[in-house]
């Protein structure tokens, strides 16, 4: 009967093996199956069994032994899923999901312009932020009382820190001195797009900043004419905004144009029927243009009786607006996560 109670007790036993490693393992197999193991000396007590115990016991004895091999096969089993597993995880990765930035979306909506203009065979041309009198405003026709001269617009860099002496040096207002850069500098014909940052003296809200960015075009070449201007402004409409955008041409008035014009396109978010967007009108603007000025193309050193050109300046946040809907400029400079995560997908 010893023998029957040691059986059902490393029957418990085994039923409960537990190991941690393959080493923890291999000492249970030894403790109950190796030569000297628990179990096979109880086979070996198997012959001092009364004949008529010996078919009842003989059968707990070799039940005993399936289960425990049937127990230590299945811990192995699981230690290989595991080291399996294992090997197919990446330890050199780092334990901080990695994440990716997004676009800022004024420079997707900037190349989105410059990838539309490409096209058309413009290249990219680019120039100083911090510039001169001349090349910002006095090549540009502007009279010198002009007021957008005025210190209210421009910001004015001081040459001695703190005092306040009439200076020319100031970073640009607007990206048309980009044009004075590229015609002193290139002989026509010249076909340029001049994406960049400009600054003005105003205080900052949703609707104003004082900085803000802004795409020139320039082309100069012999017969260019307002009929080209309007077909280029066109494409550009239909390319950005989609096909059915339609464009106004009002005439307006810039210092370095003749005939100077204001460019609206068809409300995309009313599609011209009114809305509280474009105020009911159907229209939004977004860009100045005109034939440039015979007086810029001398004060560049370009021939007027041979050449002609046209130019266009684009604000990119306005553009942003109208695609993206962002109603408060400061989005675009606060960096909040929250709001450029907005742009993962564009
Ligand atoms: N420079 C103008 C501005 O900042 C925009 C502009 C208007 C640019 C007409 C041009 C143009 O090239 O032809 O408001």
């Amino acid at each position: 009967m010893a023998l029957k109670d040691s059986i059902q007790s490393l029957m418990t036993q085994v039923a409960d093996m537990q190991a941690a490693n393959a080493e923890e393992l291999e000492a249970l197999r030894i403790k109950y199956l190796s030569k000297k193991g628990e179990i096979t000396a109880l086979f070996n007590e198997f012959r001092n069994v009364p004949n008529e115990q010996k078919r009842e016991i003989g059968q707990l004895l070799n039940q005993l032994r399936q289960e425990t091999e049937g127990r230590i096969n299945e811990l192995r089993e699981q230690f290989e899923t595991k080291a399996a597993e294992m090997d197919k995880l990446d330890l050199t990765r780092t334990p901080d999901p990695i994440e990716l930035g997004t676009r800022h979306p004024l420079s997707l909506v900037r190349e989105e312009i410059e990838d539309i203009f490409s096209r058309i065979g413009f290249t990219i041309a680019q120039g100083p932020e911090v510039e001169d009198d001349k090349h910002v405003y006095g090549m540009l026709n502007f009279a010198p009382e002009h007021p957008a001269r005025d210190m209210q617009d421009t910001f004015f860099i001081e040459k001695e820190i703190g005092v306040q002496k009439p200076t020319d040096v100031l970073l640009r207002s607007h990206t048309s001195s980009v044009q004075t850069r590229v015609m002193t500098s290139q002989k026509p014909p010249i076909r340029v797009l001049c994406p960049g940052r400009v600054y003005r003296n105003e205080a900052i809200s949703a609707r104003a900043h004082c900085f803000f960015h802004q795409v020139e075009g320039l082309y100069v070449d012999k017969n260019v004419s307002y009929a080209d201007l309007r077909e280029a402004l066109l494409y550009f409409s239909k390319e950005m905004f989609g096909p059915e955008t339609k464009i106004r041409l009002r005439p307006s008035y810039f210092p370095f144009t003749e005939p100077s014009a204001e460019m609206d396109i068809s409300c995309n978010i009313c599609g011209g029927k009114g809305c509280s967007f474009c105020k009911g009108t159907g229209w939004v603007e977004i860009l100045g243009c005109g034939m440039v000025d015979p007086n810029v193309l001398e004060s560049c050193g370009i021939d007027s009786k041979i050449y002609s050109g046209y130019a266009f300046g684009m604000g990119v946040e306005r553009i942003t607006n109208l695609k993206y809907r962002v109603k408060d400029l400061r989005l675009f400079s606060e960096n909040d996560v929250r709001f450029l995560r907005q742009f993962e997908s564009c």
